[in-house]
């Protein structure tokens, strides 16, 4: 959620620490803040900046301030415990002033050692969870600088250590402590934390589109690893202060891939993405003779062949892409599949065994809820492949196999050429495993496959309705409610289109099964209110037509996704947008391209922040 940033090198620390953060704005956006160590004087001294609102507050705020320490940490906030405000923004300091820190995730107890805390005589500024941290190892270094850890860092690093045993939750921190001047200390547990080293400076950040201005050779910090970061290098330890190492690799995209290229937001540059998402997400993923190859699953074809179930886990997008996958494993390689959201599943003692195989989705790979699902199935003995976008995510290293999407790096807060890239994954993997399990013969899979190396140039040629669209969105954007829906593999699509419309622009919009309308939503229907109907070509076509004439009945203004070709919709449906003709299981990959269009439109019409919606986050690595 939070994007938290630090430096300790050659130059001064300013300038690296909010560079990283504008790269990890898209983490959270409620309020930023920076501290810098500066030694230049006869006593050392931290310096904070902070302030709700955008880091572009921060930076003007900042403007006329001469900071020339080395040594700093930086972070922009998606609030937790506390409302966005000047105080409850981090950093924050002990109450001596000595240790500053910065957070990502959230302190369960923190409520305990507050009061305990309190009760020893320390007083507290902010509402935030994260300042309990800064008193409880500031007491702790005081402890371990009288039992005479006086070595540079050390008393920090013991204390850090210490505290972490008392600590419960997910968390990465960062401390400086203003007597050290140029060491950082970090620990992580079930939240990112990557380590760079770069031109006589060592940098931490919370993921790696903070590092990329710096290199690309990056190392994960595991969990319960501490991180000493010095100008001269990275020490990683576990809680016991033995040598540990992180997992290193290195980054295949460069900085420039996280720019906008000209496009007014990252969402409409991903959008355009696609058609390239998709063409990478399927390249290398056959042998010479057609067969699917899928090296990286890293699971034995034998224990994949004899699985009695597949149970997806997943939130928002992903889950959609996970409902429209349920389809495709079902249709394809003949294995019931349930879909569930993370949140609900880890809660719910889901009956699970080792022959379940538990796919678990995140575009980041570091959502909260999917890694504590796709640990829970670990713990029930059931093998997890990831899928995700994110080479070295928490996810990708947890599960048993991954299954990378390789859309590139994807900023905007919306998530769209993630979502087409795992329905692309995910039908890659239900062809594996129709072809493991020979649910279907060789050529029906070649011929599916065939059909998805089509995908791409079926994507541009959607991406075309676009001036349609914007024109459609200036009409839609005075709905206070719009409504989508569609039936089988149509369904997720509707829910995804309405995600996609509500997030970005505040317009209230849901999702239904088509059939299900008659047992309620249809009382929604008003006069000239907008619907969106999924209707391309397919076995549930006329039934969604019928669908369309109850509410036209009702005086909606229905604009439908359908197929070229298909002029009968012409007469039911006030507007029509057209995509190519497709398999019926690949639909999805088209028919979200004019939604997440039309949510993008409606949302500029409405003059809303696109890329950085309100309340929202890129990753959401709290419960
Ligand atoms: O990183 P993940 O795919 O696990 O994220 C899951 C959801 O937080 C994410 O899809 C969210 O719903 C997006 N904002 C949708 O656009």
């Amino acid at each position: 959620m939070c994007g938290i940033i630090g430096y300790t090198g050659q130059q001064a620390a300013l300038r690296p620490l909010l560079e990283g953060l504008a790269t990890l704005e898209y983490r959270g956006y409620d309020s930023a803040g920076v501290v810098v160590l500066d030694d230049a004087g006869a006593t050392p001294a931290l310096t904070i900046a902070k302030r709700a609102g955008k880091l572009g507050v921060l930076v003007d705020a900042l403007r006329d301030q001469d900071l020339s320490g080395r040594t700093g940490l930086g972070h922009t906030r998606w609030a937790t415990h506390g409302v966005p405000n000047d105080v409850n923004a981090h950093p924050h300091l002990s109450g001596d002033g000595d240790i500053a820190v910065i957070h990502n995730g959230i302190i369960e107890n923190f409520a305990e050692l507050k009061a305990e805390l309190l009760g020893a005589g320390r007083t507290f500024m902010s509402d935030t969870d994260t300042e309990v941290v800064a008193q409880l190892v500031a007491s702790l270094v005081e402890q371990c600088r009288r039992d005479g850890n006086e070595a540079p860092g050390s008393a920090l690093v013991q204390a850090v250590r210490i505290a972490a045993r008392r600590l419960e939750g997910a968390f990465s921190l960062a401390f400086v402590d203003r007597r050290d001047p140029d060491v950082i200390v970090a620990i992580r547990r079930e939240a990112p934390l990557v380590l760079g080293r770069a031109d006589g400076a060592s940098i931490l950040a919370s993921d790696v589109a903070g590092l990329l201005a710096h290199t690309r050779d990056v190392e994960a910090l595991l969990n319960d690893q501490v991180a000493i970061l010095t100008p001269q290098g990275v020490t990683v330890t576990d809680l016991e202060g033995n040598p540990a190492d992180g997992h290193r690799f290195t980054v295949d995209w460069d900085i420039h891939a996280a720019e906008k290229q000209g496009y007014s937001h990252f969402m409409l540059k991903e959008i355009h993405e696609q058609p390239g998402a998709v063409r990478e997400t399927l390249r290398a993923r056959t042998d010479a003779e057609g067969i699917i190859v899928l090296d990286e699953l890293r699971l034995d074809p034998t224990e994949l062949r004899h699985m009695d179930k597949v149970v997806i886990v997943a939130c928002g997008t992903s889950f959609h892409a996970g409902m429209v996958a349920k389809y495709a494993i079902e249709h394809w390689a003949r294995i019931p599949v349930e879909v569930e959201i993370a949140s609900e599943f880890r809660y719910r003692d889901p009956i699970l065994s080792s022959r379940m195989l538990v796919v678990a989705i995140s575009q980041s790979g570091e959502t909260a809820d999917t890694l504590a699902a796709a640990a829970h199935a670990r713990a029930q003995h059931s093998r997890v492949v990831a899928i995700t976008n994110v080479v070295g995510s928490s996810l990708a290293r947890e599960a048993d196999a991954v299954l990378y999407t390789r859309a590139g790096p994807e900023i905007g807060v919306a998530a769209t050429k993630t979502f087409i890239t795992q329905i692309v994954a995910l039908d890659v993997l239900a062809l594996y495993l129709a072809q493991l399990r020979r649910a279907l013969f060789p050529e029906e899979c070649r011929d599916q496959l065939a059909r998805m190396e089509a995908l791409p140039e079926l994507i541009e040629q959607v991406l075309d309705c676009e001036p349609q669209i914007a024109e459609l969105a200036r009409s839609f954007a005075g709905a206070g409610y719009v409504m989508f829906f569609g039936r089988h593999v149509g369904l997720p699509i509707a829910m995804e289109g309405a995600l996609k419309l509500k997030e970005i622009s505040y317009v209230h919009a849901e999702g239904f099964a088509a059939g299900e309308m008659k047992h309620g939503p249809i009382a929604l229907i008003d006069s000239g209110g907008p619907v969106v109907a999924l209707a391309t070509a397919g076995h549930v076509r006329t039934k969604i037509l019928s669908n369309i004439q109850q509410v036209k009945g009702r005086g909606a203004v229905v604009l439908a996704i359908a197929t070229e070709g298909d002029t009968e919709i012409k007469e039911h449906a006030d507007h029509v947008v057209y995509v190519p003709e497709a398999h019926e299981l690949l639909y999805p990959v088209l028919t979200v391209v004019p939604l997440q269009l039309l949510g993008y439109h409606i949302a500029t019409v409405l003059g809303r922040d696109v890329d950085q919606p309100r309340n929202l986050a890129k990753t959401v690595t709290v419960e």
